[in-house]
């Protein structure tokens, strides 16, 4: 195969803000910035994408949310915490695990959401996400511990509670997120995995428990028009999939003008119907509202969204707090660290790695090559890509 890979041209990179999440062993020690994972000699990174799955894409920064390793022992955070049973309690109960949750590390980078809306005409059950329906788990197996995150949606006596957490860079322009996880439980809920600027500025996945365990809704809103009239182009529904109840890898490119969306590297969905245009930011949800999307849920039902990793690499554009209406609730991202060099000097990739989430050093003739078979090629020397071209 011919490389694919383009020279590019010689961009000066502004001096832009890098933060490096800490999520891992040591997760809770807020001051590091460097964890394990990451490879901090690379200063750009590539992924394959595109019509053919074969264009290499450059992106600026890279993030790895690893929830695997989080339990100090076995039958640490085996049982879920109690069930959200109050309305008026709810916004305000206290995330558990606070020493994760709640740590500077975590605050760094995430704002578990509070908000209510009420039941209306189209949707029939009012919701309200609550803190306690984000939690650590553990699976309960000796010969394969690992930790992850839950968000969990339950149905209380004449209402939802639902949870959402979302990422503080909401600079984000143009992206490739993945995320290892599953959804279980009762009918009724959705497990939204997206990003976000505004109802039309909105890129997603959503796994319906409605749906049959082979169905996944890939959208770019608005997925109905002015007059309320359903957008055929914007949402497609994708069938013999692999089970969303099984732990699977799913991936949202979000580029200039398309976007593509993967399952376990396969290219499932493309569109160029409404590719957002703003700076977004990642948001993940569980819910149910009644509606016709979700449908309802069955009194005292639950469901749950669980995840083991979240990995993004991404361009940003404008100040990190995005441009959207400041909520007087959100935390603020940290600014810190400023970007080690302004060019892109070292390439790496990031799929077919040795150990998920440590990126590693691909060749300018080889990147294509090299993701596409998985083979790791280590480089020293590094002619330079982006500079001086
Ligand atoms: C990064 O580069 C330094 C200096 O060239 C080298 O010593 C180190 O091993 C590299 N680290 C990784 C993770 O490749
Ligand atoms: C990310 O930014 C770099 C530097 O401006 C640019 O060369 C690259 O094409 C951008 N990537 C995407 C996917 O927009
Ligand atoms: C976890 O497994 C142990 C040993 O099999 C068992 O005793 C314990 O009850 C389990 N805990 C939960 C919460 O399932
Ligand atoms: C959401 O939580 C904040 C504290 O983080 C609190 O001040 C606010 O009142 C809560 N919102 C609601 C609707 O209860
Ligand atoms: C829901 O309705 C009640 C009155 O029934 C009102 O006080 C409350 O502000 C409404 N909440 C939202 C989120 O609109
Ligand atoms: C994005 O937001 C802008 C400003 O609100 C709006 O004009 C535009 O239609 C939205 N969607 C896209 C795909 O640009
Ligand atoms: C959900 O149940 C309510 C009655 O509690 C009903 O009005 C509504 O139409 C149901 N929603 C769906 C999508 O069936
Ligand atoms: C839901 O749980 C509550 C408390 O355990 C119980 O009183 C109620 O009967 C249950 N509702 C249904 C429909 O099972």
């Amino acid at each position: 195969m011919v490389s694919k890979l383009r020279p590019l041209v010689a961009a000066l990179w502004p001096v832009a803000l890098l933060i490096r999440p800490t999520y891992s062993a040591g997760y809770v020690t807020a001051d590091s910035t460097t964890p394990q994972q990451n490879n901090q000699n690379c200063t750009c990174y590539v992924v394959e994408s595109g019509a053919d799955s074969q264009t290499p894409q450059y992106f600026q920064y890279y993030r790895f949310f690893d929830f695997r390793n989080l339990a100090d022992k076995s039958e640490e955070y085996v049982k879920a915490p109690a069930v959200v049973d109050d309305w008026d309690d709810a916004p305000n109960l206290d995330v558990g695990q606070s020493s994760i949750l709640n740590s500077d590390a975590w605050n760094k980078d995430w704002n578990i959401q509070n908000w209510s809306k009420n039941a209306s005409d189209d949707f029939a059950v009012r919701m309200v996400n609550s803190p306690a329906n984000v939690y650590l788990q553990q699976n309960n197996d000796t010969n394969d511990a690992f930790t992850y995150l839950t968000l969990r949606t339950t149905r209380g006596d004449g209402f939802q509670s639902a949870s959402e957490i979302e990422n503080l860079q909401k600079n984000v322009m143009h992206v490739s997120m993945r995320m290892s996880a599953r959804v279980v439980g009762d009918k009724g809920a959705v497990a939204g995995f997206f990003t976000f600027y505004d109802d039309n500025n909105e890129s997603d996945i959503e796994i319906l428990t409605d749906d049959p365990t082979d169905v996944i809704r890939y959208t770019n809103q608005p997925s109905v028009d002015t007059n309320g009239d359903e957008v055929a182009a914007a949402s497609q529904e994708k069938t013999k999939l692999p089970a969303w109840d099984e732990w699977q890898t799913h991936r949202i490119d979000w580029l200039d003008k398309d976007s593509y969306w993967y399952l376990n590297d396969n290219q499932v969905a493309a569109s160029s119907y409404s590719v957002p245009r703003k700076s977004s930011y990642l948001v993940i949800n569980m819910w149910s509202d009644g509606g016709t999307w979700s449908g309802n849920m069955t009194e005292n039902g639950s469901a749950e969204f669980q995840i083991q990793w979240i990995e993004m690499t991404f361009n940003t554009s404008g100040k990190v707090e995005g441009d959207t209406s400041p909520d007087p609730n959100s935390k603020r991202a940290a600014e810190l660290l400023d970007k080690r060099e302004e060019n892109c000097k070292v390439v790496c990739k990031i799929d077919g790695v040795e150990q998920k989430g440590t990126p590693e050093i691909v060749s300018s003739s080889m990147a294509a090559h090299v993701s596409l078979s998985g083979v790791a090629v280590a480089l020293i020397g590094l002619t330079s890509l982006w500079v001086g071209l």
